[in-house]
């Protein structure tokens, strides 16, 4: 069984090639990854310092076929075609028109080369920025389409909570506590088994990435802001401004978080003092002591309260390495911690969850018309 996956919730345009075994259980010996890219858009949203969803819509509608290309020729899947057919092509053009871009590469795609070998594809239907999801989803459901090959929907979320189980030389034990952070969520989640999750506690406002990321631009740095924050952080070696940020809903008795006070209070902290190297260090030391503070305390607490036997991270903030010290300090159960690669966004767990997980979704609502696999 060949799955290809896509990823397009946000700003990495990913694919990604699994071939699996029939076994059902999820271990690395039951599935070989033939390919795993993923383009970034960094750059392109740096002038905004953040996200811009009509932007990654742009940039993945232009990345998505070079990327298929790509990936098809790494895992030795790339074949010529041997029949056009012009009026699924046009039927697709159709239904494409608000991705002309993707269409135009695709219709090339489809005029030189096939998809013989893939069984199954698995896109990513949520969370995520709407205009960056269609995209995905048109691509998956017209290469559905045009080669017959189902197409299944995955939720974004369990692909992080699943990303975990890619550390091979760990063994999985649950119940467990999941706590997925990127630039769109922050939640708590108790993963009872795979497919059976529940949302515990989660930001009532900004994501722990975003706060990194606001606060950065704040402080004059670029964007992603957690990298960025955390180097300045890591470089502080003065404490001249003596900056005390809130710790906000630390000591509250639930699992959610708050995160847009703590980008205020460093807004209005540096507009009474002046911005110089020194400052802009101190400061990113306290914002990322901040975050790591209530995200390490209130994910100890799930897990105490829980008793649960593992804890799982995931989404892009795990990358932090002052939050994988302090959990690594502090944790008394199986902490499990993705490889740097698949932190971030990736297509590799999207295609896990579509093979191992009970929750996917057959996509059956056409987006624009296109009535496929219904
Ligand atoms: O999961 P992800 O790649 O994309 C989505 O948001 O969906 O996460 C990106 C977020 C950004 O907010 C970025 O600032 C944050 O993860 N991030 C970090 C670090 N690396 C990335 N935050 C703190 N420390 C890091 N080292």
């Amino acid at each position: 069984m060949i799955t290809l996956s896509i990823e397009t919730s946000c700003d990495d345009t990913a694919l990604s090639i699994i071939k699996t075994s029939s076994s059902k259980k999820m271990d690395y010996s039951n599935f070989e990854v033939l390919s795993n890219l993923t383009t970034s858009q960094i750059e392109a949203h740096k002038p905004y310092g953040g996200v811009f969803p009509a932007v990654a819509k742009r940039e993945h509608q232009s990345a998505l076929v070079p990327l298929l290309i790509k990936s098809l020729k790494k895992a030795n899947l790339l074949k010529e075609a041997k029949i056009i057919d012009s009026k699924k092509i046009s039927r697709i053009k159709k239904n494409l028109e608000k991705n002309e871009d993707l269409f135009l590469q695709l219709k090339e795609f489809l005029t030189k080369y096939q998809l013989k070998d893939i069984n199954k594809i698995a896109v990513t239907i949520g969370p995520g920025l709407e205009p960056c999801l269609y995209t995905g989803i048109n691509l998956a459901k017209s290469l559905s389409y045009y080669y017959n090959i189902p197409v299944v929907g995955v939720n974004h979320l369990e692909g992080h909570i699943l990303s975990s189980f890619l550390s091979p030389n760990e063994k999985l034990e649950l119940p467990a506590i999941a706590l997925i952070v990127s630039g769109g969520n922050t939640q708590l989640i108790y993963f009872e088994k795979i497919g059976k999750y529940k949302i515990i506690g989660e930001t009532r406002d900004d994501a722990a990435g975003e706060c990194f990321d606001k606060t950065a631009r704040i402080l004059g740095l670029d964007y992603p802001g957690g990298p960025e924050i955390s180097k300045k952080a890591k470089d502080c070696k003065t404490n001249k401004h003596n900056i005390v940020l809130p710790r906000p809903m630390i000591n509250e008795k639930n699992y959610d978080f708050s995160f847009s006070g703590l980008k205020t209070a460093v807004l209005y902290h540096t507009r009474k003092n002046k911005i110089n190297d020194d400052y802009v260090k101190e400061m990113s030391f306290e914002i990322e002591s901040a975050i790591v503070d209530v995200l390490v305390s209130k994910t100890l607490k799930a897990v105490d309260e829980y008793g649960v036997k593992s804890l799982l991270l995931g989404g892009g903030v795990t990358a932090n390495q002052k939050l994988i010290k302090e959990f690594k300090k502090k944790t008394k159960v199986r902490l499990f911690i993705p490889h740097k690669k698949y932190t971030g966004d990736n297509a590799l767990m999207i295609g896990l969850v579509s093979i191992y997980s009970p929750n996917v979704k057959k996509i059956i609502k056409p987006i624009s018309n296109l009535k496929i696999n219904e």
